[in-house]
């Protein structure tokens, strides 16, 4: 039986792909793309929607849990992905009906795990990816804003079974946030933290962290912290 982990969040920019593309990466799952956004999986993984005439996951999706299972996309050293494309923004999908298609799909695949990423706030599709998911992965940043966020989101969600990733981390986390957290958290599992790392946002390769061959240094670091986060979620969704 394949786990179904949806990583969502209240917010945008959290960093929500980056560790659904890490998860599925080093978890060797496949990754789902529900975020019709161009900044998304889809284009890092280096996937154009435009030079195709179909969007599979939207056609899929319309054809139902009975309909033609979509084939994931593969390349070395990438996840395994069923693209984005931006005509989700305006589909009429109802959750109930995108949770059926996840759980048909992963079924289909016969992988372990399933990744899926999604589109910040409430939205049908994820909606839909929640409640299927075997675990909800919420990346947390220690900042006044984001834990009022998280606050909302845990009160909306208390029925879900939660993972809270905190993710960039400052070498010196900021104590009150810290505290914050461990009193909202409140039982929640809270998975070892991420580290800010800068040159994640100037990075231009597609290889996942946790696959990229003759990792340097910091990378090395990085990619230690992502292999906890996966063994966290492991561990969470058991
Ligand atoms: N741990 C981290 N350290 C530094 N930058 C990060 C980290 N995680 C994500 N980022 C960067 O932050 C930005 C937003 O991350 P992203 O995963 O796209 O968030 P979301 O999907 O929630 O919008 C991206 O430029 C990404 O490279
Ligand atoms: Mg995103």
């Amino acid at each position: 039986m394949a786990r179904i982990v949806t990583v969502a969040a209240a917010k945008g920019g959290v960093g929500k792909t980056t560790l659904a593309y890490e998860l599925a990466s080093f978890l060797g799952g496949v990754l789902v793309d529900l975020d019709w956004d161009s900044g998304g999986a889809t284009r890092m993984w280096g996937y154009d929607p435009d030079a195709y005439r179909r969007a599979p996951l939207l056609d899929a999706l319309e054809a139902g849990p009975e309909g033609r299972v979509p084939v994931p996309r593969t390349r070395r050293h990438q996840p395994a992905l069923v693209p984005a494309h931006r005509d989700l923004a305006t589909s009429t999908i109802p959750d109930a009906l995108v949770a059926d298609c996840l759980s048909a799909w992963a079924t289909a695949w016969e992988q372990e795990w399933v990744i899926v990423d999604t589109h910040p706030g409430a939205n049908a599709l994820t909606d839909g990816a929640m409640q299927v998911a075997d675990l909800v992965v919420v990346p947390v940043l220690l900042g006044a804003r984001e834990m009022d966020a998280l606050e909302g989101m845990l009160r909306d969600f208390g029925g879900y079974r939660l993972l809270l990733a905190p993710n960039m981390v400052p070498p010196i986390p900021p104590r009150r946030y810290v505290e914050r957290l461990a009193t909202l958290a409140n039982g929640t599992p809270v998975a070892p933290p991420i580290s800010e790392h800068r040159w994640i946002r100037r990075r231009l390769r597609r290889a996942a962290l946790t696959l990229q061959p003759q990792p340097g240094r910091q990378l090395l670091k990085a990619a230690g912290e992502f292999r906890a986060l996966a063994e966290a979620v492991e561990r969470a969704s058991g």
